[in-house]
């Protein structure tokens, strides 16, 4: 949306503007594409590892065989956290914190480790630390997840994948194979996805040659809401309410009465997409999948989504409020066996090496990021003292 003050063109959520250039992502809003370094996501996101992946999204092309072994080991060998980060996570799951403030606490403290940096310490020893964060992150969102539950740590393991290593340490026991590539499905799904808000609050910190620690806890600041990672627990719930309200016949007149008070539904409409996410194709798949057994939910599921669009259509006419990737995000974490609190926090960890990458794109050819803003205020007022105000 944009207006006109006064002769200036005003962009308000700097919508449709073009803050740089980059190589890691081209998000077709119009068609429905995305690409990913080159690859359309649908091409990889079911047959990668995430390891391959977060190494695409950082070196700009896929890990040949050793490259790959070299790469896992390494990440494998960084997955231990502090003592203090482990001692901080337990006071927040003390605190009933949520996630993902522990996330973003236990990330920054990461800074007790690296010491004094800033973000012109070049590309080898800030990969470094972007590892260092990416193979932490869901440790400590494990751990804090088990001290929430009264348990205690489990340390993460070396000879699993980043996606079944994360599901031991929540659950103590190693996943199937169905929902460990259900989960990097989603990893990879949802790893890189142009200048959204969280990307975009990490290249400006980086901008000020911050550091990649304040950048990625900045960027999770900016992920925790719910206009941006925090839908799908509730696109979740709406699908449950229905199916306990006697289903899908009950569908039109929930969905009715959430529009007809004004509310939002979860997991539908895009800054971007001006028809159906990609990512919801991808994760639609991935969800058809793990719900084979659970007979005639994931169709349940999906005659839920069409009449959410025919809803959306009538309500909103000519807005094209399409499906985004946080419906199917909610089918996926669910079969995986994860619970909605959780959700926004996996989102985290798998835009993790998105961030990183975005933030060593902007260091490469860096220039402040500084917009302006238009005043509309009052001009030469008089100071007057307290007594007298
Ligand atoms: C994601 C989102 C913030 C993007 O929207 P945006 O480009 O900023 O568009 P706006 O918020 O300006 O909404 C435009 C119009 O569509 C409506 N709209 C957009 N998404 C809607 C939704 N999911 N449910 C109901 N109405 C919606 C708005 O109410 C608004 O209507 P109005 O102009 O009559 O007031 C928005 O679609 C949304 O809130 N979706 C639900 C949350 C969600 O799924 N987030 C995850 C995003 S990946």
């Amino acid at each position: 949306m944009s207006t006109i003050t006064n002769e200036l063109q005003i962009y308000k959520g700097l919508e449709g503007i073009y803050a740089d250039t980059t190589t890691l992502s081209n998000v077709n809003g119009k068609e429905g594409i995305l690409t990913i370094r080159g690859y359309r996501l649908e091409e990889f996101a079911d047959k990668a590892s995430h390891e391959e992946v977060i190494y695409l999204l950082l070196y700009g092309k896929f890990p040949n065989k050793q490259q790959l072994k070299s790469f896992v080991e390494k990440i494998s060998h960084l997955r231990e956290i502090p003592e203090i980060t482990i001692n901080l996570l337990r006071a927040a799951a003390s605190a009933k914190n949520h996630p993902m403030d522990a996330l973003r606490m236990g990330v920054a403290s990461l800074s007790i480790e690296t010491g004094e940096i800033f973000g012109d310490v070049g590309r080898e020893r800030n990969i470094e630390v972007g590892l260092r964060v990416i193979a932490t992150l869901p440790t400590m969102l494990a751990a804090f997840w088990r001290f929430k539950e009264g348990k205690e740590a489990i340390h993460p393991r070396k000879d699993l994948s980043h996606a079944a290593n994360f599901l031991y340490m929540l659950t103590g026991q190693e996943p199937s194979s169905a929902r460990e590539r259900a989960l990097t499905t989603y990893l990879n799904t949802v790893g890189e996805h142009g200048l959204n808000a969280s990307t975009f609050t990490g290249r400006v910190i980086v901008s000020t040659d911050s550091d990649l620690i304040s950048a990625v806890t900045g960027s999770i600041g900016a992920l925790k809401g719910p206009k941006h990672g925090g839908a799908p627990g509730p696109a979740l719930d709406m699908i449950f309410e229905i199916q306990e309200l006697g289903g899908i016949d009950q569908a039109e007149k929930y969905i009715r009465t959430k529009l007809d008070n004004k509310e939002r539904i979860m997991g539908f409409g895009h800054r971007v997409y001006e028809v159906r996410d990609p990512r919801a194709y991808v994760l639609s798949h991935a969800a058809k999948d793990l719900f084979q057994d659970r007979q005639g939910f994931y169709e349940f599921v999906t005659a839920i989504e069409d009449k959410v669009i025919k809803l959306l259509e009538e309500y909103k006419p000519g807005r094209r409020i399409q499906t985004n990737v946080e419906f199917y995000t909610a089918l996926v974490l669910h079969g995986v066996g994860l619970e909605p609190d959780i959700f926004s926090s996996i989102f985290a960890m798998a835009r993790t090496s998105g961030w990183i990458a975005h933030d060593l794109e902007q260091l490469e050819n860096n220039r402040l990021i500084r917009p302006r803003i238009k005043y509309t205020g009052d001009f030469d007022k008089k100071w007057v003292s307290v007594e007298n105000r």
